[in-house]
């Protein structure tokens, strides 16, 4: 069982770094093999929004291509997002690397042309997501999270709580980590497969801030 962190921050040694690696120490006791991914290795440029990608490949010469490639190569079986609150939000390392990907992974294609429920089973990539959101300074962690969750809830079959946290209560935050790791190797191992469609509002409510668009 394989298991891709991805690191959301610019720093490659700070604290979202030490509470991913807890995580992973926890699950490889389990059993779990682990690959852990910075972020801040590739060079990734924010989306433009020109929407070339609905008829041809992304305009953009970066790194995202390799590190889309990377990370498919892992093939891992679950995916964990570590991320510091910037601005109560996430940094824009991270979401600049999801709006990207959003755009590669042929979703506008996928909507433009009626086939959402195909991207849906293609882009889930993996069996079990969690997120870890830390904060330093006045807060925003559980918020940070939620973000994280709505991402995973697109790219994974099921999405655990994961760990929304405040560098002041250290102690309490490596906990939480250590915790997570356990968690997931348990989840892998219960291979529950996707929700059943009917879940999907709840678990959206549960999980995430995302409001559905009213008609
Ligand atoms: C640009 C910037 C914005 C930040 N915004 C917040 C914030 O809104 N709330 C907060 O609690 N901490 C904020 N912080 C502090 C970071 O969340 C904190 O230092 C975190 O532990 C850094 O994680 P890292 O060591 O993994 O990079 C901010 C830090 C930076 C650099």
């Amino acid at each position: 069982m394989k298991i891709l962190a991805i690191n959301g921050s610019p720093r490659k040694s700070g604290h979202t770094v030490e509470l991913l690696e807890t995580m992973m120490a926890s699950a490889r006791k389990q059993g779990a093999q682990m690959c852990l991914i910075h972020l801040a290795d590739y060079h990734i440029e924010h989306c433009r929004g020109c929407y070339t990608c609905i008829k041809a490949s992304c305009p953009q010469q970066d790194d995202m291509l390799r590190l889309l490639t990377d990370i498919q190569n892992y093939q891992a079986d679950a995916l964990v997002y570590g991320a510091p609150v910037f601005n109560f939000n996430l940094p824009g390392l991270l979401i600049n690397f999801w709006n990207r990907k959003t755009g590669m992974s042929g979703y506008f294609r996928a909507k433009e042309e009626g086939r959402m429920d195909e991207w849906l089973k293609q882009n889930r990539a993996w069996k079990v997501g969690a997120g870890i959101a830390q904060a330093g300074h006045s807060g925003g962690q559980k918020t940070a999270l939620k973000h994280i969750n709505f991402s995973l809830l697109g790219e994974c079959d099921r999405v655990l709580m994961g760990v929304s946290v405040h560098t002041r209560r250290w102690d309490k935050a490596l906990e939480d980590a250590d915790r997570l790791g356990k968690k997931l190797v348990e989840e892998l191992e219960k291979n529950k497969g996707p929700y059943p469609l009917w879940q999907m509002p709840f678990i959206y409510k549960r999980l995430t801030c995302f409001e559905f668009p009213r008609s």
